[in-house]
């Protein structure tokens, strides 16, 4: 068994970062947090109450309000909100069309890389997002920046919503992908970033699998004496 390490894995939407980080942290026996997850909670309830998702003040309030519990279950992880699990309602259009607004702001983001680390205090922990190795943990033993094509990331994307009954062109789900790229990469607190020391790993043409093992070999070579 691998000594607990962290494990950072950034890159842009749809690259395959939590498919591939819940099978590393399965594998591993370590902790997965996945903090994209965190965002979409927060906008969620953000559209539910009506909050102006522009105003940073607005939505550090609510995130104070806000309890968000991130559950392991059965490999994968569920979402909680406010007692409630949430884990559906945070993947749906309109979260995903609107949190990338959310995460543009400085408290809001300050707030949640402190709930981040609290999460990672401790165990192995593999942790998905778009600033783990830059801001959340800079001290992670390694750094993975994953990528694909934005045309592989669109399928990848258009299959995953097939199977869950939502049916949303291929053409509108590659244009949005872009949109969120360029949103995340262009603002100013935190931009979706590769970490001076981190690994490049482009899945266009790797399967599931082999990503995973070639992570692992990564991970396993960081802890070798
Ligand atoms: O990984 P995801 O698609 O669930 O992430 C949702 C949004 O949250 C994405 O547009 C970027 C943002 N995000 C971020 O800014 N920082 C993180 N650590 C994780 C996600």
């Amino acid at each position: 068994m691998l000594k607990g390490i962290s494990i950072a894995i950034d890159g842009p939407a749809a690259a395959g970062k939590s498919t591939i980080a819940k099978k590393i942290a399965q594998k591993l026996n370590y902790t997965y947090i996945d903090t994209g997850a965190m965002y979409r909670a927060l906008t969620y309830k953000a559209i539910c109450n009506d909050i102006n998702i522009k105003s940073d003040h607005d939505l550090s309030k609510l995130l104070q309000e806000t309890d968000i519990i991130l559950k392991p279950v059965n490999g994968s992880q569920a979402v909680w909100i406010d007692g409630v699990d949430r884990s559906e309602e945070i993947r749906s259009q309109k979260v995903t069309a609107n949190v990338s607004m959310v995460a543009t702001h400085a408290n809001v983001r300050e707030m949640m890389v402190g709930k981040q680390r609290e999460l990672a205090n401790g165990t192995g922990v593999v942790m998905d997002g778009r600033d783990i190795g830059t801001a959340v943990l800079p001290n992670a033993e390694l750094k993975i920046f994953m990528t694909a094509s934005v045309e592989e990331r669109a399928v990848r994307r258009f299959n995953e919503n097939e199977s869950r009954g939502i049916h949303i062109p291929l053409d509108q789900l590659k244009r949005e992908i872009e949109k969120r790229d360029q949103s995340d990469s262009e603002r100013t607190v935190s931009p979706l970033k590769m970490a001076d020391d981190a690994v490049l790993v482009d899945t266009t043409s790797l399967s599931v699998n082999e990503v995973v093992d070639k992570v692992i070999l990564l991970a396993e070579e960081r802890v070798r004496p």
